[in-house]
């Protein structure tokens, strides 16, 4: 039996109509967690609290998958490195939430990706969540589908933005997407996100920008070009990619329009195989097939951070004379690091694939570094802006995207008297103080981590930090049971691994 999960399109079909009220409702504002994480990457990763207790996890927003996917303790096993399960953005452990409810074993429900070569299964089951970090002040959903997986193909877990309805084919009833409900519970004034993935290397570093139901303003260049949702609802943000240029080559790097998905999961851009072989002469890449990537050693690396070429996606209407827009990508967006298990000691990567046909052409987060991406789904239409990096974190300028006929509010919100502000304001300061010392602590804790990897992994390896009880009790009761989940014949939770023993609670933030 071939266990599927697929998707039903619910937005338009009642799920979330008849909303009243959703005109006063606010765009979720979703900050980014501030740390850098991927062994592709990095990547600015966006906060979540899964379960009861509350687990923290960092996970990446995907525009192809409808629901959260953190990664489970069997994506750890003998062999990682001792800090994996931080490396991999924190691991989710179901059996430590006294909220979680088990469905079962499924594919993790890849579309386009599995012809990229992605594939992966996922434990299904229902948990609470809170988007963001404590403090940030954003909802709670009850009862939200979690697809728990352990497969590397993705190393980081993910934030379903797509707001399909998750269709699980032995359940009858299609479950709501976590964009989906938010919107269905008015927590967003419409069915829309708007991310653009941050810049490393941009000085100062620039985080990743997500909004759900509306934009940020400050984080584009504006124009006013609209591209239609493809027709194949896997492939809705299918986007005309007219020509790429770069001032490091003497003709095009791609000059016949190709239709290319714009696919946050997934980090790489794949081209045609003559647009590679462009790109390999511009800026003398050599392809590794072993790997199928392109690997920059520091002799290269360092003659491209001197010339610092730009490269120009030109996107629009295929039809020649429509309108287009300019995506300028610096060359410090084709500079990430791939790393364990990928390569085993931390190298330079150009982030290009080569695309075998049509259906590979993709456009992956290292694209979204510089482009700015809106997706109306209900309207289905989306944009893609050249994305700005403003100085100072207090420049947002968030719009509001409305449903087609809401009518945007005009007037007064209501606000409380002042003695129940202050009242508020004192309760939120003192009962934050301690989670933000903790968040605060862990996050310098973090970043001096990674400073100091960063500088020091070429020649000394990792880290040999003491693996957390949790994981070595993993590690030496899971092997590789789970590790290798097949992917066409899903096997059920037997009644005897049902009964494994509970795992210790981890605490909150490693100390
Ligand atoms: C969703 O699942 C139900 C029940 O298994 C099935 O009848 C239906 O066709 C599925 N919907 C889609 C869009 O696949
Ligand atoms: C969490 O989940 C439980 C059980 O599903 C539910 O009763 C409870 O209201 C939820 N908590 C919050 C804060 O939403
Ligand atoms: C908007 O489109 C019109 C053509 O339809 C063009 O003349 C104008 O410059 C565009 N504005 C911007 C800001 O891109
Ligand atoms: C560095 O990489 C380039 C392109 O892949 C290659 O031509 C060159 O020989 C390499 N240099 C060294 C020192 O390995
Ligand atoms: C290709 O990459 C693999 C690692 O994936 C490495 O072992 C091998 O040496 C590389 N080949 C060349 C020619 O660089
Ligand atoms: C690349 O673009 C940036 C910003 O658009 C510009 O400042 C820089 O001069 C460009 N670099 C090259 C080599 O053209
Ligand atoms: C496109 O290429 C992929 C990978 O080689 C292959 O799996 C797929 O069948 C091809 N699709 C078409 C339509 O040729
Ligand atoms: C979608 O289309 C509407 C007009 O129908 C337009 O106002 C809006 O800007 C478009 N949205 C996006 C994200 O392009
Ligand atoms: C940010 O600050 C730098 C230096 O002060 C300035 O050159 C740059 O133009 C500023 N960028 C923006 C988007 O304001
Ligand atoms: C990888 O790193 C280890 C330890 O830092 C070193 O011994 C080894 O030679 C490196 N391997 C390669 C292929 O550079
Ligand atoms: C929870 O515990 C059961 C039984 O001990 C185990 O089989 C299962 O893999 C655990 N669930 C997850 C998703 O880790």
């Amino acid at each position: 039996m071939v266990k599927r999960i697929t998707f039903l399109f619910m937005v338009q079909h009642g799920l979330c109509a008849g909303k009243t009220g959703s005109s006063e409702t606010e765009p979720i504002s979703f900050p980014a967690s501030e740390f850098w994480d991927g062994n592709d990457g990095p990547w600015s990763s966006f906060g979540m609290q899964v379960g009861t207790p509350t687990q923290y996890l960092r996970l990446l927003p995907s525009n192809s998958g409808n629901a959260v996917w953190p990664v489970l303790p069997q994506g750890c096993a003998v062999g990682d490195p001792s800090d994996c399960g931080d490396l991999r953005g924190t691991l989710f452990q179901p059996n430590s939430s006294s909220t979680y409810y088990n469905i079962g074993l499924y594919g993790l429900g890849l579309t386009e990706e599995v012809g990229l070569g992605y594939s992966g299964n996922a434990n299904f089951g229902y948990d609470n969540l809170t988007l963001g970090w404590p403090g940030d002040g954003l909802p709670t959903l009850s009862h939200q589908v979690i697809q728990g997986f352990s497969t590397k193909d993705f190393y980081i877990g993910s934030i379903g933005l797509s707001p399909h309805a998750i269709n699980i084919s032995t359940l009858d009833d299609p479950q709501p997407s976590f964009l989906g409900a938010l919107a269905q519970q008015n927590e967003t004034p419409s069915t829309s996100w708007a991310y653009t993935a941050g810049a490393y290397y941009r000085q100062p570093t620039a985080f990743g920008s997500l909004t759900l139901g509306g934009y940020d303003a400050a984080r584009i260049v504006q124009n006013n070009i609209t591209f239609a949702f493809g027709p194949d609802t896997s492939r809705d943000l299918l986007v005309p990619v007219q020509s790429i240029t770069s001032d490091a080559a003497s003709g095009p790097l791609l000059s016949t329009v190709i239709y290319s998905y714009i696919d946050s999961l997934v980090p790489h851009i794949w081209l045609p195989l003559g647009a590679c072989q462009a790109f390999e002469k511009a800026f003398g890449l050599t392809y590794n097939e072993t790997a199928e990537l392109y690997f920059v050693n520091d002799t290269l690396h360092d003659k491209l951070v001197a010339q610092n070429p730009n490269l120009t996606f030109t996107l629009g209407p295929a039809s020649a004379g429509g309108n287009t827009i300019d995506i300028v990508m610096q060359y410090g967006s084709f500079d990430p690091m791939a790393d364990y298990p990928i390569v085993n000691n931390a190298t330079r990567y150009f982030p290009l694939r080569q695309a075998q046909n049509y259906t590979q052409y993709t456009l992956g987060r290292a694209f979204l570094q510089d482009a700015y991406v809106i997706a109306d789904y209900d309207r289905s239409n989306f944009s893609v802006s050249q994305a700005v990096f403003p100085n100072g974190s207090n420049t947002q300028q968030i719009v509001a995207i409305h449903r087609p006929g809401d009518i945007p509010p005009s007037i007064h919100r209501k606000t409380p008297s002042t003695g129940v502000i202050v009242g508020i304001a004192v309760a939120v300061v003192v009962s934050s103080f301690v989670i933000i010392a903790t968040v605060v602590r862990y996050r310098v804790r973090k970043r001096t981590r990674e400073h100091a990897s960063r500088i020091c992994s070429v020649d000394q390896g990792k880290d040999k930090a003491e693996p957390k009880p949790g994981e070595r009790e993993l590690e030496n009761t899971e092997k590789s049971q789970y590790l290798e989940m097949p992917v066409t014949e899903p096997k059920e939770l037997t009644a005897d691994e049902a009964r494994r023993p509970e795992l210790p609670a981890e605490p909150p933030f490693p100390v």
